[in-house]
Order: C-alpha cells, then sequence, then structure tokens
C-alpha cells in the first residue's frame, strides 16, 4: 500500500493547496490513501462539517486532528457520524468521535489512530499505552497500522517511534507545523519523520499572520492570531510505501511543496 500523509492544514491558504496539489500528488505516488491532520483547518482552529467533507471530496481519505479539536463547535454536530475523521485517542473516554479507524483500499485494510503527546501541552492519558492498545486491536484486522502523534517536543515524538517499532507501520509526528528532515525507516520496519510539517501560509508564522506573532513576541500582550486570506502558500507531507504482508515499511519520502521547491511530477 502506498500512503501519503499531509501535514497541519492551515485555514484557506491550507485548503486551497490541497485542492489543487492532492490530485496530482496521488497521481505522481500512484497513491492508494491519502491521510492528512485537519486540526487548524478552519481558519486556524478546528474543523467544520463542511471543510471535513470538502477534504474528502479532495481526496483526502482520512483527516486527523490535535489540540485544536474542539476549537470550532460544529464539531460536536457531526464528529460520531464522521467515519474518516480520527481525533487524539487518549483523549478522556467521555469524549466524543474516534482515536482509531480504518480504511480499505484495493481488498487491502490500513488502521488511523491519531494520538496526543503530553509533553508542554495540556496531560491527556497515556499516549503510549493508549497505542499499545489500540495497535493491539488494530492488527486484528489489518497488519497495517499509520499512526499520528500529535504532540510538541523532538523527543516524545521520538520516543513513540521506538516504542511502536516493528507493530506500528508508520509514526507522523505533527503539530510544530515546521518540517523535519528525519524521515527514515527504524530498525523493526516502522517508517518515521518527528514532524511532517503544515500546509498553508509559506510566508507567515507556523501559519498565523507574522505581524500579530511579531507584536506578542515583542510587547508580551495578548494578541488574537489569524490566518491571512492571501499570499504564497505550502505544502508538507510524507509519502511511505508498506508491505501488505508483514505491514512494515520499505520506503519513505518527504514531500514539501512550496516556491522554493515546485512540485514536479517525476520522481
Ligand atoms: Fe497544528
Ligand atoms: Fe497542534
Amino acid at each position: 500500500m502506498k500512503v501519503i500523509f499531509i501535514g497541519d492544514i492551515v485555514g484557506s491558504p491550507g485548503r486551497d493547496m490541497i485542492e489543487s496539489y492532492v490530485p496530482r500528488l496521488r497521481k505522481k505516488y500512484e497513491a492508494d490513501v491519502v491521510i492528512a491532520n485537519g486540526e487548524n483547518a478552519a481558519a486556524g482552529r478546528g474543523i467544520t462539517e463542511k471543510i471535513y467533507n470538502d477534504l474528502l471530496f479532495s481526496g483526502v481519505d482520512v483527516v486527523t486532528m490535535g489540540n485544536h479539536t474542539w476549537d470550532n463547535r460544529d464539531i460536536y454536530n457531526f464528529i460520531d457520524d464522521a467515519e474518516y475523521l480520527v481525533r487524539p485517542a487518549n483523549f478522556s473516554e467521555e469524549a466524543p468521535g474516534r482515536g482509531m479507524t480504518q480504511v480499505t483500499k484495493n481488498g487491502v485494510t490500513l488502521s488511523v489512530i491519531n494520538l496526543h503527546g503530553r509533553t508542554f501541552l495540556p496531560p491527556h492519558d497515556d499516549p503510549f499505552k493508549k497505542a499499545d492498545v489500540l495497535i493491539e486491536e488494530a492488527k486484528r484486522v489489518s497488519p497495517l497500522v499509520f499512526v499520528d502523534l500529535h504532540a510538541e517536543a523532538t523527543s516524545e515524538k521520538i520516543a513513540m517511534g521506538f516504542h511502536l517499532d516493528g507493530r506500528a507501520s508508520v509514526v507522523v509526528g505533527t503539530h510544530t507545523h515546521v518540517q523535519t528532515a528525519d524521515e527514515r525507516i527504524l530498525p523493526q520496519g516502522t517508517a518515521y519523520i518527528t514532524d511532517a510539517g503544515m500546509t498553508g501560509p509559506y510566508d507567515e508564522i507556523l501559519g498565523m499572520k507574522k505581524e500579530d506573532v511579531l507584536y506578542r513576541f515583542k510587547t508580551n500582550m495578548p494578541t488574537r492570531f489569524e490566518v491571512p486570506k492571501s499570499g504564497r502558500a505550502q505544502l508538507n507531507g510524507l509519502f511511505v510505501e508498506l508491505d501488505d504482508q508483514t505491514g512494515k515499511a520499505t520506503y519513505v519520502e518527504r514531500i514539501r511543496i512550496n516556491d522554493d521547491h515546485p512540485f514536479r511530477f517525476e520522481r
């Protein structure tokens, strides 16, 4: 199975990138499944039902979330019915929605799990223990398991990579919005990257208007961050090839599209 993951979609510039590049990326990599993190898809905070449906229409198969899951209240209206939307599995047992879903393409099933880190972020249930439980559950269905760990600390994400090495097919990190250059296959066969990066404004700060972010840094005054409507945009993510029998990764490649690294069809 060939899988594309796309990092945090930020606002309309991010959604526009999805619309224009997912079809091209699907073709280029002959991808079976496209997964994207949508926690910032609605103006930087959360997701709406319309945006979720638009992402599926653009060719995204599964949407993962993160610390901004509940920021747009529309999510409460549709999350329980959204089969292909996964929010962190180690949120409270009382939280609506699901932490794992399955997608089947050409007779091959992939489980997708979303987890939330606990370092420099609000405390949630133990993501390592939760991963153990869910991976066992997933393996009863298929050996192919994809994990998006939404976390701040590079060490926590690397720890999860090694914790799941040989058990998950892929562990990607999200949340920092900055792509790391450490994509690799771990010794027991898990494809890994510390952060996939984000998809949205290219000339701003983590997707938010740079003037607002600079103002906060310079004054320490409360500031409301906004996603700009126009300007150059970028798309970041990861491509992996998985062995359908063993569930192990056989190939990993970073995806980075921006004006300094333009999209090319040839590989
Ligand atoms: Fe994010
Ligand atoms: Fe986040």
